[in-house]
């Protein structure tokens, strides 16, 4: 009789709220994948973040990165996952940029969430940009890092259609539901072994991914009162 796969451990950033990170504790704890958060670091000590996940029981650990040199935060980052045993490490909403070296030397274990279509505006204020340009289309984008901001290989992009005459906060709503889909379905697959990086190519199940796993808002279930 063969035993399930011990869960994957896995640390996950944020500067922030934190929903993304609920998201996944959620489908950890319902056993919807099969990883297991074994510690939430904030680079801040006002995140919310930290207290909700300290409330659901998770490990919790600030690392105050202002005033801090970028490498002596790092250095302490680093020792911190180490010591947590983390073998996956998810940035959602975790505002700093990390230094070549640290990036290379988690390659292919080092994934980020981004609030639009990738390539398409990568950086700050996207849903507002997007209004802006009356963008049809709009999205959400999990993605290895790598040392290029928000340039890493593409594993999944949740779509959605921008509404006529769609506010900025309506807007960011709908994308947060579609990330909350899709970074835990990504770790999963991940966790399952299913999802790998071979030098910049994402292989899914040992093969070249052509183009990003795709999910749109009509695959996504309501929303739970948690999501937001
Ligand atoms: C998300 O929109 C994510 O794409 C971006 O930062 C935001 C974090 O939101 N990187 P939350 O803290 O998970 O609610």
């Amino acid at each position: 009789m063969s035993t399930p796969a011990a869960p994957l451990p896995l640390a996950v950033l944020i500067s922030g709220r934190g929903s993304n990170m609920l998201a996944i504790a959620r489908a950890c704890a319902e056993g919807r994948i099969g990883a297991r958060i074994v510690s939430v670091i904030s680079d801040r000590s006002d995140a919310a973040g930290i207290q909700a996940a300290a409330s659901l029981g998770l490990v919790t650990q600030v690392l105050e990165a202002r005033g801090l040199p970028r490498a002596e935060f790092e250095t302490q980052l680093a020792a911190a996952l180490e010591a947590s045993g983390a073998q996956l490490v998810a940035l959602a909403g975790f505002m700093r940029i990390l230094s070549a070296a640290f990036v290379q030397g988690w390659a292919g274990r080092l994934l980020n969430i981004h609030p639009s279509l990738l390539p398409s505006y990568p950086g700050l204020q996207t849903h507002r940009r997007v209004l802006a340009a009356a963008e049809r289309e709009h999205g959400a984008s999990v993605h290895y890092v790598t040392e290029e901001l928000d340039g890493g290989p593409l594993i999944c992009q949740g779509r959605l259609r921008v509404a006529p005459e769609q506010s900025e906060a309506a807007l960011s709503a709908r994308v947060h539901r579609l990330e909350h889909r899709i970074y835990p379905m990504v770790i999963g697959l991940l966790a399952e072994g299913r999802i790998a990086l071979a030098g910049s190519t994402v292989l899914l199940d040992g093969r070249p991914l052509a183009a990003p796993l795709q999910v749109t808002e009509e695959d996504t279930p309501p929303r739970q009162a948690a999501d937001s």
